[in-house]
């Protein structure tokens, strides 16, 4: 029910904030430490603050909703994989921006993302070095800091992608097949010569914050225009899918046909391929806004 829903963005809110205590007290340690492990390879990195904050939220959700399932990005490298079903499920990154987090660069956050029938229902992404906190809900809107709806601004008419500023990321995927596609993506964007792009016509820039998390969050607020990466898991979007889509934009996976009927398949959730693009000004979120009038 719709009380239900209040209460789980009400709960998720406050897990998000408790959460961000332990990632700062952790920043702390671990800028002292340098104790980082590696996982695939040498760019995907893990430290004991990222397990023990996923076994933080863990625990809370399952006191608080014992059926709901849980999918977490260190329970899944440790081999606790559940089938994505109906059932409500979070979907968590517990620190998302895990390079930022042990460089000391600050844009890392906890992504915790609630699906029900496989599709994102809630989202809330919290950077506690910048106390920012995004969250919305299907249907009511997005927030930062639970107080200004986005996007803040009255969203402009799309430039074209040549005049965007447009998030992308090198991920830690950084195979010969991955790589390529981005290298070539990012040049011919930039305004490579050799693709006869005009003067004038190359992207305005390129941002990477290094979490996909806040990029979606950026493209919510109308930082950015568009998102494009290769290579995110499903608990890296989550959340972020609900806000973009709260505050007007739009998000396309890796079929077609998961776009149009905006249902968080498993093929959306396991397609590792996003771009997200910011509302316009006769988007959904902006007749959503008339309506409430
Ligand atoms: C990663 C970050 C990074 C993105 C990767 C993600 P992690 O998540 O969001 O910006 O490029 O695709 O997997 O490893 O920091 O949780």
């Amino acid at each position: 029910t719709q009380k239900d829903l209040d209460e789980i963005l009400t709960f998720t809110i406050a897990l998000a904030r408790k959460a961000g205590e332990l990632i700062l007290e952790g920043s702390k340690a671990i800028l002292a430490s340098h104790d980082v492990s590696e996982k695939k390879n040498a760019v995907d990195l893990v430290t004991e603050y990222d397990v023990r904050v996923e076994e933080l939220v863990r625990g809370e959700i399952e006191k608080a909703y014992p059926s709901f399932a849980f999918i977490g990005e260190e329970s899944y490298a440790a081999g606790k994989r559940p089938e994505l079903t109906d059932a409500p499920t979070f979907c968590v990154d517990p620190i998302d921006g895990t390079t930022n987090f042990v460089h000391g660069f600050p844009h890392a956050c906890i992504s915790l993302g609630l699906l029900y029938k496989r599709e994102p229902t809630i989202g809330v992404v919290f950077n506690p070095f910048l106390n920012q906190l995004y969250s919305a809900m299907k249907g009511h809107g997005a927030y930062v800091n639970e107080l200004t709806r986005l996007p803040a601004n009255p969203p402009a008419p799309f430039p074209s992608l040549q005049t965007a500023l447009i998030g992308m990321e090198w991920g830690s995927d950084r195979s010969a097949s991955t790589m390529g596609k981005k290298t070539r993506t990012f040049t011919r964007i930039a305004g490579d010569p050799a693709h006869d792009i005009p003067e004038g016509k190359m992207a305005h820039g390129f941002r990477s914050l290094g979490s996909a998390a806040l990029n979606y969050c950026a493209v919510a607020a109308g930082q950015l225009d568009m998102y494009w990466e290769i290579g995110c898991w499903p608990w890296d979007v989550a959340a972020g899918i609900v806000i973009a889509r709260e505050a007007g934009g739009e998000v396309f996976g890796d079929k077609e046909s998961s776009v149009q009927g905006k249902v968080f398949t498993d093929d959306m959730l396991w397609g590792r391929k996003y771009i997200v693009i910011r509302g316009v000004a006769d988007s959904p979120q902006e007749k959503s806004s008339e309506a409430q009038k």
